[in-house]
């Protein structure tokens, strides 16, 4: 545990480091503290945005944009020793603005689809923005992937970084002031940990989770259907023409979604229409952190473990990327470059009694923790 003290101590510090970065209009970076560095990285929505890079005892280093709280950057050993970039993303913050679909986001306040944006809860019918055809999705128009974080950084040992935001009551139609809190660590087992908290001051729902497309081998025109695969879950949830869940629980047992024994992802993906793009039921069933997830390339030798506490796992492998963006590398982003493993509550759940809730009271603490692990094969 770290004591208030140095907590506030590593804030004051953190404070006065941002007074001067701020006086500066041209990037500049400074180390904040060992395996810290903050850069100057523009401005969005009339404030100042930076970049935070982490990086641990095994060079790993990872790059964090308190603009959306992106992920932009994650970079890491190869089994032969060289290093590369495991996920989507860009060099500037303009690539970020151009509104991607969430590459590296942090999604909220509802992480994936909420069916018609509209929902009823303690009698009060409220509607949200929809931004996916009749839908809402992450979040809304304008959801915690486009607003600009403050930041701080803790004294502990461990590379870490704590952004925080308040979505006031009514942004994108959902009820009740919410402090959300979202940590990022680098530890040196090469685990990036995202411990999400949050308070609301009205009954809302909230299903926070993190939207990094991964690409093991650094390689994005080699796609992603060659990485093998393996997920923890005897079930998922089968979607309408709008993916909103039908509310069946479905057993994965003979089908394409049968992932409990690690396969090749394009084993199977001709036979679900579209390609991937569903909310996995872990049989971890949200009681407990555990392993979820293994994604493995053996050309670079690197897989992916997921850790984490929610119910649900969202398997998506890029189905819309089209080749409209770019990655930092200049290759185009197609059709299954990348993929998400998003982990979460199940989507529409507000509107599915039977699901797991999603719905955080006033008094009680919304908190979760999800790890994304790098081992070399
Ligand atoms: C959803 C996809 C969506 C993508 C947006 C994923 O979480 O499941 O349907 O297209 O996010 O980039």
């Amino acid at each position: 545990m770290k004591s208030a003290g140095a907590i506030l101590a590593a804030a004051v510090l953190f404070t006065a480091a941002c007074n001067n970065a701020t006086d500066k209009t041209e990037a500049s970076s400074q180390t904040i503290k060992a395996g810290i560095m903050k850069t100057d990285w523009g401005e969005a929505d009339g404030q100042r945005v930076s970049l935070f890079t982490l990086t641990n005892a095994k060079g790993t280093e990872v790059k964090i944009s308190t603009y959306g709280g992106i992920v932009t950057s994650f970079v890491t050993a190869d089994k032969s020793g060289g290093k590369s970039n495991i996920v989507l993303g860009f060099d500037s913050l303009s690539g970020y603005l151009a509104k991607p679909p969430y590459f590296g986001a942090l999604v909220g306040r509802y992480g994936n689809r909420i069916a018609d944006g509209k929902f009823t809860l303690d009698g009060k019918d409220y509607h949200l923005a929809t931004n996916n055809g009749k839908n809402a999705l992450h979040g809304g128009l304008k959801g915690f992937d486009k607003v600009v974080w403050a930041a701080s950084v803790a004294s502990d040992t461990v590379p870490s970084l704590t952004l925080t935001y308040l979505s006031k009551d009514g942004e994108e139609g959902y009820p009740g002031n919410l402090n959300v809190t979202v940590q990022y660590t680098l530890t040196d087992d090469n685990e990036l940990k995202i411990e999400y908290t949050a308070t609301t001051d009205k009954a809302t729902p909230v299903n926070l989770t993190n939207h990094s497309y991964f690409n093991l081998s650094g390689d994005v025109s080699k796609g992603i259907l060659g990485h093998s695969l393996m997920i923890d879950a005897d079930a998922y949830t089968p979607v309408d023409t709008t993916l909103i869940p039908t509310g069946e629980i479905k057993a994965v047992k003979g089908s394409p979604f049968d992932f409990t024994t690690a396969k090749p992802i394009g084993r199977d993906i001709d036979s679900v229409p579209g390609g991937y793009d569903h909310n996995f039921v872990l049989n971890s069933k949200g009681n407990q952190f555990a392993k979820v997830a293994v994604l493995s390339d053996s050309t670079s030798g690197r897989s992916l473990e997921v850790y984490t506490d929610q119910p649900g796992l969202q398997f998506y492998t890029g189905n819309f990327l089209d080749g409209k963006f770019t990655n930092r590398d200049g290759k185009a982003i197609n059709q299954h470059a990348a993929l998400c493993m998003e982990t979460q509550h199940f989507p529409d759940s507000p509107n599915k009694p039977a699901f797991p809730s999603t719905i955080l009271k006033p008094g009680e603490t919304y908190h979760t923790v999800t790890v994304y692990k790098i081992v070399l094969q």
